[in-house]
């Protein structure tokens, strides 16, 4: 006979430490940020560490250029320029997105364009952001959302036949892949996030940080004079004629990264393949334990895609219809009385029902910005995107595992299967 559900008053199915094992190192950390110090080298880019980190990733994604920064969304906002967004072009992002990705083009006076998620993958759906292309759009701005890889070849395809760049958000995408290539060398121009600290934080955690990766020279060399003023060795690196008459002055923006935070980066970086793998591995485990449920499952992967999915938790597509219309509130209730922490709403914020684009807002923006106060930004409402908002009531996360504590996997396969099996209970 089946079991109780633990939320009728029945035995829970996960008995055993639902929390993450693995641990991060602060002493490495503390020592690599203590030799900064006593070296006194704590401020510059271009030399010392930031260069050598700089290599180093350069390496490990395969690409020709990276430059650190002091943020994921300073990274941005300089592939932005680098793309020449300006005033008047308009630009296509995801309404499930995230405003700290493309403030830098807003604020450059580009006009955003929202796009649909796909249903199943949850990423950027390539045929919508097709149809919204005008002759104003310049740049396509995909988020690899939680690690998992958009649909590059369709991107990139799109990017071609309309001219445009492409400038992933790959804030969370540090170490992921499409067709065995790294992000950051598969498109025109990436921005990283090294924001947060391992395991929770990005998977390059460096407190605060971020990476712009790109094979393009001009994309490179329009990054490097907008971000980072008085960067060492910048005027020997520079090959443009009209950027080198700027003359180390360049555009005023001293958006390097900390040498103190690439010190930590660094540390998080040595570990990134082996939490990749070992986060990959409990995913499957997991998702192979559940794969004939109704009702509940994975978000789709593209076949190229491998996902360094540690930051943001694993996504889960909800299917209220197979179990009798339960919500996703009232399942992930059962689930969490059943000691399996899943979430629901974690899609319930879409960016065009933000204030800036539902609500006047007197006085926000200042006189001569070059930006909204000068070029209205759009307005939406509640029903524009008809698939992304169908999505908050279908989407669960959980924050999966590096390393769970041994048959932690099993037993929160046992409490989905419990209270899918015994959902009636709660209706
Ligand atoms: C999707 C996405 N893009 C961009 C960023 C900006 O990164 P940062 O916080 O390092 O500025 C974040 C940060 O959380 C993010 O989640």
């Amino acid at each position: 006979m089946a079991q109780e559900l633990a939320a009728k008053g029945g035995p829970p199915a996960v008995t055993i430490d639902s929390g993450e094992q693995w641990k991060r190192s602060p002493e490495e950390e503390k020592a690599a940020v203590c030799k900064l110090i006593d070296e006194g080298f704590l401020t510059g880019s271009g030399t010392g560490l930031p260069l050598e980190f700089e290599q180093e990733f350069k390496e490990f994604i395969g690409c020709r250029y990276v430059l650190t920064t002091s943020h994921g969304h300073t990274a941005l906002a300089s592939c932005y320029f680098a793309a020449g967004l300006g005033a008047g072009d308009e630009f296509i992002h995801p309404t499930i997105g995230y405003i700290g990705s493309y403030a830098g083009a807003l604020h450059m006076g580009a006009t955003p364009v929202f796009c649909e998620l796909d249903p199943k993958t949850l990423l950027a759906d390539p045929a919508d952001i097709e149809r919204r292309i005008t002759p104003k759009t310049r740049v396509i701005n995909p988020i690899h959302m939680c690690g998992r890889v958009c649909d590059m070849d369709a991107l990139l395809a799109i990017c071609d036949r309309h001219n445009l760049v492409l400038v992933e958000d790959a804030a969370h995408a540090a170490g992921s892949e499409w067709g065995g290539v790294r992000i950051g060398n598969v498109g025109h121009i990436a921005g990283f996030s090294c924001q947060g600290i391992s395991p929770r934080g990005k998977p390059l955690a460096a407190g605060e940080g971020g990476i712009v990766a790109t094979n393009d020279r001009e994309l490179y060399e329009r990054a490097l004079i907008y971000c980072h003023l008085h960067r060492t060795g910048a005027m020997d690196e520079l090959t443009n004629p009209v950027y080198k008459q700027l003359e180390f002055q360049f555009l005023g923006w001293k958006w390097r990264a900390h040498p103190l935070a690439m010190a930590i980066a660094r540390v998080s970086f040595k570990t990134l393949p082996e939490r990749i793998a070992k986060f990959t591995a409990t995913r499957e485990e997991l998702g192979e334990k559940i794969k004939d449920l109704p009702a509940i499952e994975l978000a789709h992967n593209y076949p190229k895609a491998k996902g360094a999915e540690l930051y943001g938790g694993l996504r889960f597509l909800y299917d209220p219809d197979a179990l009798g219309g339960l919500t996703a509130a009232r399942f992930c209730e059962a689930l969490n009385a059943e000691g399996v922490p899943m979430r629901a709403g974690g899609f319930s914020h879409v960016e065009h029902l933000r204030a800036i684009y539902t609500k006047d807002l007197p006085g926000l923006w200042g006189r001569g910005h070059p930006g909204p106060a000068n070029i209205p930004l759009p307005r939406y409402k509640e029903g524009d995107f008809p698939v992304s908002e169908g999505l908050r009531d279908r989407v669960l996360s959980l924050s999966g595992w590096i390393q769970p504590a041994p048959g932690l996997i099993d037993q929160v396969a046992t409490g989905i299967r419990k209270v899918v099996d015994g959902y009636k209970a709660l209706l």
